[in-house]
């Protein structure tokens, strides 16, 4: 049993003369909601290709569940994302040829054993229990995106990674994908979600934000405990591991600002922004 449920150390991403993460340093206790902000291009998605076991730093140490990932073949980091991590990337296309049903199947078929009726039970819950047996090509681009949370959470995965799952959708569905993730936060998930939108945001227990590749901000102090209501801390995010990192190209502008704006839309009775 580890203490966090993620260890990322000084963790850099090198595209030729780009650095797509800058010596970002993150502890995700188990159990914690953390949402991820910053503007277009500043590293979120491919922090989550790390976390995720979708891709390898440049330089530093990324340990999931106390097992450092550096020492795992291709093979073995396929077999933790399987078991242990749930995804819900927008490129993550469904396959093409078999039904909305079939897709959350195949999900159970790598994780466990197929149950027909447990994944159409997640395609209701996701609103979608009239589209079983259509085809990708038949679904909206949101619905596609509800087939995808579905198949990304019918194993009950420890760790939920979440790329802009609510952008395709309309705010009936996001709220659905918010009760969805809310249920498996109090269930004990962990989780990480990446957004643009502040009211999405504003679920998490803490937000940071990342900018020209350097996380910038962070509203809970290293391994401390989440504040009860995001609200009440002061509006400069305190105790930030990465804050004191001068950046280079002047890019915290705003960044407490993207904080704020999550924290003001924070309603602690939001869970249900349906009508
Ligand atoms: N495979 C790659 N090769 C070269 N550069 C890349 C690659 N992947 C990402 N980048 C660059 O790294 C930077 C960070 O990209 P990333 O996708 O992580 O941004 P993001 O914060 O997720 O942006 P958005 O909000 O638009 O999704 C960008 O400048 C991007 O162009
Ligand atoms: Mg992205």
């Amino acid at each position: 049993m580890t203490e966090n449920m993620m260890e990322i150390r000084d963790v850099s991403k090198i595209y030729g003369p780009l650095r797509a993460l800058k010596n970002i340093s993150l502890d995700v206790p188990p159990g914690q909601w953390l949402a991820v902000m910053g503007s277009s291009g500043s590293g979120k998605t491919t922090l989550m290709n790390i976390m995720g076991c979708l891709d390898t730093p440049s330089l530093g140490e990324v340990t999931l569940d106390g097992v450092r990932l550096a020492k795992l073949s291709p093979g073995e980091l396929t077999a933790i994302r399987r078991e242990a991590i749930g995804l819900i990337f927008q490129q993550f296309h469904l396959i093409g040829y078999l039904t909305a049903l079939e897709n959350v199947m195949v999900a159970q078929f790598y994780h466990s054993m197929v149950d027909e009726a447990e994944a159409f039970d997640a395609l209701k819950k996701v609103g979608l229990g009239d589209r079983a047996k259509h085809l990708p090509r038949q679904l909206s681009g949101g619905e596609q995106q509800r087939v995808c949370i579905a198949r990304a959470l019918i194993n009950h995965p420890k760790l939920i990674l979440a790329d802009e799952p609510t952008g395709n959708l309309d705010e009936t569905n996001e709220g659905t994908v918010m009760e969805i993730l809310h249920d498996l936060h109090d269930a004990g998930s962990t989780i990480v979600l990446v957004t643009h939108a502040p009211e999405v945001a504003s679920h998490a227990e803490r937000i940071i934000v990342l900018e020209h590749g350097r996380l910038v901000s962070d509203n809970a102090g290293k391994n401390g405990p989440p504040p009860a209501d995001p609200a009440k801390s002061p509006g400069a995010a305190p105790a930030n591991e990465a804050v004191g990192e001068a950046s280079d190209d002047g890019a915290a502008i705003g960044d407490d600002a993207a904080v704020k704006a999550a924290n003001a839309a924070s309603d602690p009775g939001g869970l249900n922004p349906t009508k």
